[in-house]
């Protein structure tokens, strides 16, 4: 599905576990605009060894030739996404610094939140807020801190260049998510991503990260309790999960879904946690992510659950598209949020150089993302 439109184009990679996920934006009245999209579907990878004796590496690679061959999309480079369970998010406080003082501090720090040495991994951090200490002793400051090992980041850019792309831009897709679903709307709202094998709980204030949680369960656990439940093969279940039938809330239906409910414990510690700690600040919604969102009854379960509103995260509302796309783009839904939020950071980029009053976000003062240049001045350094 192509379209012609402009001359600038931001291509968007999720590298998701059941299927890859890419979107091309154009720049139409400095807004984005979709301009491609596509998906192959990585099913014959997910429950076992690849076939023909390829590697799981070579595998993605060929797949995601196959997608670029059917999408075409302009010019050769791309924006990527690195699994939230690869990665690692961590807030370290720090007393109120200069700038220069706290990237040594941040250094220094790291390998306490950090499981591998220091030199085998890309490091990037932000700060997220300020705030007093109790009793006039001063101020300090939260830092986020991400980090992912090299050797991963690598993969993610070895697969794109080994068909024939350049990866402009990585970052963990938990940034990807908010970007695309919640961008810089005010409140605080807890997002839950949930794709096939992983689930990704995102607490975010204002446009901020406040937590992240990665749980390794997701939708092919719903498929197994269909399958298992019900008798049926692991492909007869899959279709039925995504037929529409209520397993959730219509009583003589209902089965348990022990992955969903754990993934709404974990959303309820983060709640109660939040609560304790801010009891001034409630969250607004819970909005829900990932291709496993659409599983009908979900919202109404977890509305009953975490008694607080639910929702399905639209990811496409920030962006134009031809009006002959919108039933496509609306089944396709929050499958996409993570290539949509990496392909509308470049978007945001170019809107910042060539027009000032055009922003749509405002991207954080240091980057949240793992740039290639970046990597290079690590690798550099070492
Ligand atoms: N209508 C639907 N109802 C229920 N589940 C659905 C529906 N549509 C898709 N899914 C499920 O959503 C999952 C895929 O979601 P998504 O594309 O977000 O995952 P992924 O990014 O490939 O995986 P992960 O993030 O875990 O690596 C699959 O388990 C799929 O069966
Ligand atoms: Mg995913």
């Amino acid at each position: 599905m192509a379209f012609g439109f402009g001359s600038n184009r931001f291509v968007g990679i999720d590298f998701g576990t059941a299927s890859i996920k890419a979107v091309e934006l154009s720049i139409k009245n400095n807004l984005p605009m979709v301009t491609n999209y596509g998906q192959v579907s990585l099913a014959d990878l997910e429950n076992g060894t690849p076939p023909q004796g390829r590697s799981y590496d070579e595998e993605i690679v060929l797949h995601l030739k196959a997608l670029f061959d059917r999408m075409r999309p302009n010019g050769h480079s791309a924006s990527v996404a690195i699994p939230a369970f690869i990665g690692l998010i961590s807030f370290i406080e720090f007393p109120l610094m200069e700038e220069s003082e706290l990237q040594e501090a941040i250094r220094f720090e790291a390998h306490k939140y950090i499981p591998s040495p220091l030199e085998e991994v890309a490091l990037s951090w932000e700060v997220v807020g300020k705030h007093s200490i109790p009793g006039g002793k001063g101020e300090k400051m939260e830092v986020l801190l991400v980090a992912a090992l090299k050797k991963e980041v690598s993969r993610y850019e070895h697969y794109v260049s080994s068909a024939g792309f350049t990866s402009d831009f990585l970052e963990l897709e938990t940034f990807s998510i908010v970007r695309s679903i919640i961008n810089k709307d005010p409140g605080l709202f807890l997002i839950i991503d949930i794709g096939s094998r992983a689930t990704n709980l995102i607490l975010v204030e204002n446009g901020t990260i406040k937590v992240s949680r990665n749980l390794d369960m997701g939708g092919r656990d719903i498929t197994r309790v269909l399958s298992e439940s019900l008798n049926i093969t692991e492909e007869r279940a899959k279709v039925l999960k995504k037929s529409g039938k209520d397993f959730l809330m219509t009583p003589e239906a209902a089965l348990v879904f022990p992955a969903l409910q754990m993934i709404a414990r974990e959303a309820e510690r983060i709640l109660t946690a939040c609560q304790a700690k801010r009891p001034d600040v409630k969250c607004k919604q819970v909005i829900l992510s990932g291709g496993t969102a659409q599983f009908t009854g979900l919202v109404q379960y977890y509305e009953n659950l975490l008694k607080l509103p639910v929702v399905i995260g639209d990811p496409w509302k920030g962006v134009q598209y031809d009006a002959r796309l919108a039933k496509k783009i609306s089944e396709l839904g929050s499958a996409f949020s993570v290539s949509l939020g990496l392909a509308l950071h470049r978007v945001d980029t170019v809107l910042h150089k060539n027009d000032k009053s055009a922003i749509l976000y405002q991207k954080p003062k240091k980057m949240s993302f793992l740039s290639k240049d970046y990597l290079e001045s690590l690798i550099k350094t070492k």
